[in-house]
């Protein structure tokens, strides 16, 4: 009898018998989230959650994670300010695959110096799912939701940590009911995905603090015009990117020569491909004014009504 209730008590049951510390890197997301709260539940304070702020996610989304971790659940989690060491990093680079190559690169670096400093550590937990195990080729078995082996995620041997992978025998709606169980907020797995390297991949060419926070407010204001209108949870993602093109705009009676955003929203069903989503104009022209008035040196707004294939979902 599969139930949820059922998949958690059996897990908790089971992780509760391990020994030593583990750490688990939190990203915001719902599968680390819910690896890290069945940990949790199992082993208390053994478990250490740690978030790399990169200074990539939406608008203020790295306090909400904090609170999360810390008030909701009252989770040993740490998070690591890393924001300048991304940021210098990114410096003068515009290429995407140079971009998400530093990015995955210097995670690594901060997740590994946090492993050596406040460990030891035994294990490393993961959120993998059954489709991430079967595209890897291990096969579900009764006893997999603890599996350990060596060396996963680009993390230095040395460190010699055995993997926790708790979710390994689930799939994504499946763990969108545990977290439901769990009392995760509503608001967190309701969220569109999101890139792993960030808004990095929603700003075209160099990353810059500018830049960032352009597309971080405009952001959030195409998602909460979508959430007013009840559009959000019917399309796949939705943001607004930002490049170096600029146009002239008039403020008052001055010309202004401001940036241009461009706001991207799509419908899909696993991200192979996907439709510009035909929003009603009257809701197009609310985004726009907002983004204009209220994000500073924006002058422009244009709507991405290019479909994938041949663009992509991500402009970078
Ligand atoms: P594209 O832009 O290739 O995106 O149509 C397809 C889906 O994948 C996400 N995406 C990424 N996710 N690392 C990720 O973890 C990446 O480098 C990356 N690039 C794109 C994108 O948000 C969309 O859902």
């Amino acid at each position: 009898d599969w139930t949820m209730e059922g998949f958690i008590d059996s897990a908790v049951n089971k992780i509760s018998k391990i020994e030593g510390d583990v750490l688990c890197g939190v990203s915001g997301g719902i599968d680390s989230t819910v690896a890290a709260l069945l940990i949790h539940k199992a082993i208390g304070n053994r478990l250490k959650c740690v978030f790399v702020n990169n200074g990539l996610l939406r608008l203020n989304e790295e306090i909400e994670i904090k609170e999360m971790f810390e008030k909701n659940f009252n989770v040993n989690f740490t998070m690591v300010d890393a924001v300048q060491d991304f940021l210098s990093k990114l410096k003068g680079i515009e290429d995407p695959e140079r971009k998400r190559k530093i990015i995955g690169e210097e995670f690594i670096n901060v997740f590994t110096d946090f492993a050596k400093n406040k460990g030891p550590f035994k294990w490393l937990a993961q959120g993998t799912l059954y489709p991430d195990v079967i595209e890897s080729g291990v096969s579900k078995g009764p006893a997999a939701v603890i599996k350990s082996h060596h060396n996963v995620g680009g993390l230095p041997d040395w460190l010699d940590l055995e993997i926790l992978e708790p979710l390994r025998e689930l799939y994504k709606d499946e763990v969108r009911k545990i977290a439901k169980i769990l009392g995760v907020p509503e608001k967190l797995f309701m969220r569109h995905p999101f890139p792993g390297p960030g808004l990095a991949v929603r700003i075209i060419g160099e990353v810059t603090p500018k830049k960032l926070q352009i597309s971080k407010v405009a952001s959030k204001i195409v998602e909460d015009e979508l959430i007013a209108s009840g559009f959000y949870g019917k399309v796949w993602q939705a943001y607004a990117a930002v490049g170096d093109d600029k146009a002239v705009g008039v403020v008052g009676d001055e010309r202004k020569y401001g940036n241009i955003v461009m706001i991207r929203v799509v419908d899909s069903i696993d991200a192979m491909t996907a439709d510009w989503t035909r929003l009603p104009h009257e809701l197009l022209e609310k985004i726009s004014n907002r983004i204009t008035n209220e994000v500073e040196d924006v002058t422009w707004v244009t709507y991405a009504i290019s479909s994938k294939p041949p663009a992509t979902i991500e402009p970078q």
